[in-house]
């Protein structure tokens, strides 16, 4: 199950997937600021990368705030680099969606500075961090849609979405996507 538009060269799409199993050059994990690993989607993706992506997350950073992202290797996953974002936990603020925003993009700054030209994203901050799927699908889109309209490089964004309602409404969110002319 897939559903696509394209922004100029490159393309934006939306499936129900296993993030760990994806081929784009890098896949984006949902982490937590202290980068200590945890449940959900970033316990997935480090055990399905194995052990070098923790070694390297202490070697290198001493954690990451909210709305921002760091880069390590992808360890045994088919993507060469995982890009570790912080999202926010969902307290009802404004704040929430700047924040939120911020995690997409600077996970994109990062792939553009690495010439990586594929990632795919899970649904950062919708599970233990209780984000509502509705509102943060529309912020993930419309901020990865504003990056690709101004950066031709990245050419594929792919949304990959593990239970069908997540799916479904990232569907709904694409489909209500308004792209500047
Ligand atoms: N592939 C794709 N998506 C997945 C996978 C997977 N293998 N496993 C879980 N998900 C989905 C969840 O169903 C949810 O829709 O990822 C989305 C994000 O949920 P969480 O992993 O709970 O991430 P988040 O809400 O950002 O909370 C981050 O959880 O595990 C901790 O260390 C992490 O503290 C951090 C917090």
């Amino acid at each position: 199950m897939a559903a696509k538009i394209n922004i100029g060269k490159s393309t934006l799409e939306v499936v129900q997937s296993d993030i760990t199993l994806q081929d784009t050059e890098a896949v984006g994990n949902a982490a937590n600021s202290a980068l200590a690993g945890g449940g959900g989607v970033d316990g997935a993706i480090h055990r399905a990368g194995g052990p070098s992506l923790m070694a390297e997350l202490k070697a290198r950073y001493k954690g990451c705030p909210t709305g921002s992202a760091v880069m390590t290797g992808g360890g045994n996953l088919k993507a060469k680099y995982v890009i570790h974002a912080v999202g926010p936990r969902y307290s009802g603020s404004p704040k929430d969606a700047a924040l939120l925003g911020a995690a997409y993009r600077e996970s994109l700054e990062l792939c553009s500075q690495q010439n990586i030209s594929s990632i795919a994203f899970p649904s950062i901050s919708t599970g233990v961090y209780g984000y509502p799927v509705e509102e943060a699908s529309r912020i993930a889109l419309n901020t990865v849609a504003n990056y690709l309209e101004r950066h031709q490089d990245i050419k594929l964004i792919r949304f990959v979405l593990f239970d069908s309602r997540t799916y479904q409404t990232y569907v709904a969110a694409l489909k209500e996507l308004v792209l500047p002319e």
